[in-house]
């Protein structure tokens, strides 16, 4: 089973790259935050509760968000292997991963970190915030939030990857071909 954590700040490429790892080696592919923007739109309880935290770009709480992952990771038992995008994004999750992968002896293949400048985030994001209909991409003061609490609350897990030895930096600039190309590559060797 091949899991990838596809991990960066908001505007990275995350959603961009998790397409083309998702055909190239047939994987399924788990984005936290659709998910939770599915629950909100759905108006459930716990969408309920998400919603007040997004749109302000701040994290929804982990219990929230760990509830998901183990619902569908234990509903795609039989998958080749799973993007994680966006996900995880505080120690405790990270560690809720690792445990919930390790039951099934499926551990984490690596973890791909999507490196890009924080100017060329911003433009990315305020270029989609005319298209996208995202909440949070409404306004610069919850785009600067969302980098911010990425710094604060998981960039450190870059080093939690690192230390097992599952840490991949790729260079996240470029055309969208030449950075899925750098990760096939980075993949293809894990
Ligand atoms: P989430 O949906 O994960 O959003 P994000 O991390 O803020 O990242 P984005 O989806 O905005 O960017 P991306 O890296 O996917 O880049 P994309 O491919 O779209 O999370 C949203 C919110 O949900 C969080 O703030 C939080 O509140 C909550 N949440 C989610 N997960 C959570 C968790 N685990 N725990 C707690 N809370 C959680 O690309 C961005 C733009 O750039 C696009 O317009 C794209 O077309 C463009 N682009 C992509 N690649 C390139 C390129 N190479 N060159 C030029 N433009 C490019
Ligand atoms: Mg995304």
């Amino acid at each position: 089973m091949l899991n990838l954590v596809l991990f960066g700040p908001p505007g990275a490429g995350k959603g961009t790259q998790a397409d083309f790892l998702i055909q190239k080696f047939n994987l399924i592919h788990i984005s936290t935050g659709e998910l939770l923007r599915s629950l909100i739109a759905a108006e459930t309880p716990l969408g309920i509760i998400a919603k007040s935290y997004i749109d302000e770009g701040n994290l929804a709480p982990d219990y929230i968000v760990i509830e998901m992952i183990n619902t569908i990771a234990n509903e795609k038992r039989d998958a080749n292997g799973f993007v994680f995008d966006g996900f995880p994004r505080t120690v405790e999750q990270a560690i809720a991963l690792d445990s919930l992968l390790n039951e099934n002896n499926t551990p984490v293949s690596g973890m791909l970190y999507l490196d890009v400048p924080n100017a060329e985030l911003i433009q990315r994001l305020n270029n989609r915030s005319e298209t996208s209909g995202r909440a949070d991409d409404r306004s610069v003061a919850v785009i600067e939030n969302r980098l911010k609490t990425y710094h604060e609350k998981t960039d450190p897990l870059r080093d939690y990857y690192n230390r097992q030895n599952k840490y991949h930096r790729i260079d996240g600039t470029g055309t969208v071909n030449e950075i899925a190309e750098r990760l096939f590559t980075t993949v293809s060797a894990l």
